[in-house]
């Protein structure tokens, strides 16, 4: 980590920054909206940050967009959440050039409208050359994935299964475990997020909101990982 004139740039000893984007419902009901209105701020906010973590050499990031319970939650915010991603999928192709992201959606889109389905396509083939790799968890599951990644191996008549055959049938396949994993909002949980990825992975709890996540604060997760020593079980 270099920490030069105050710009904070790390090394690759954290290449890949994990996100449970938690807190837009708060968020609005402090300012006497509804949780709709946290979720629209909270798209934007994730614009920034992914852009803030390229700009300080971040080479993966991973962001919990919508989870395999949050379908439980009321009609409404489900559709305001579904209208964002669509709208977001839009903007993509200018993200991706300015920016030179890379999209993966971690997840099971074949519940997804064939029209939504083929905006992800499209995005994934478009950007799959590009340089900062952004990891959109969507209708994802950690034990969705592995059952999925269960069954993929099953299909391939595999008998002697082996961690680096699961880890390679899993949503993630293509990219290295997270770094750190960060939640923001307030509780401490993974709420069923890449629970098999998280092996030795760090974890940062702050109670700041997602939609006032700041790159001030990205900037003191950077200082906190490198202040931890990871032993990976040895002394
Ligand atoms: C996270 O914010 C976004 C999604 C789960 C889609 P929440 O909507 O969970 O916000 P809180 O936790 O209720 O404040
Ligand atoms: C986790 O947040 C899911 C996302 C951020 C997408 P939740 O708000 O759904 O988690 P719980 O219900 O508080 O555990
Ligand atoms: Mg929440």
């Amino acid at each position: 980590m270099a920490d030069l004139e105050n710009k904070i740039t790390v090394d690759e000893r954290l290449g890949h920054i994990a996100f449970i984007m938690d807190g837009n419902g708060r968020w609005a009901q402090k300012r006497m909206m509804p949780r709709t209105y946290g979720h629209k701020h909270g798209a934007e906010n994730f614009k920034n940050i992914v852009r803030y973590c390229g700009d300080i050499g971040i080479k993966a990031v991973t962001v919990y967009a919508f989870s395999t319970e949050n379908w439980g939650r009321p009609k409404n915010e489900v559709d305001t959440i579904m209208n964002l991603l669509s709208q977001y999928l839009d903007t993509c192709e200018e993200e991706m050039k300015i920016h030179n992201i890379r999209y993966k959606f971690l997840g099971d889109m074949s519940v997804f409208t064939p029209e939504l389905r083929k905006k992800i396509e499209h995005v994934e083939e478009l950007s799959k050359d590009n340089g900062l790799l952004l990891n959109v968890a969507l209708n994802y599951g950690s034990r969705a994935e592995i059952v999925h990644a269960f069954k993929v191996l099953a299909a391939e008549g595999k008998r002697e299964i082996t961690e680096e055959d699961i880890s390679g049938a899993l949503y993630t396949a293509h990219c290295p475990d997270p770094d750190i994993i960060v939640r923001t909002g307030g509780d401490i949980r993974l709420s069923n997020f890449l629970l098999w990825q998280a092996q030795y992975s760090e974890f940062y709890f702050t109670d700041v909101l997602w939609p006032d996540l700041s790159p001030s604060d990205v900037d003191e997760i950077v200082r906190e990982f490198y202040r931890r020593k990871r032993k990976y079980g040895k002394v």
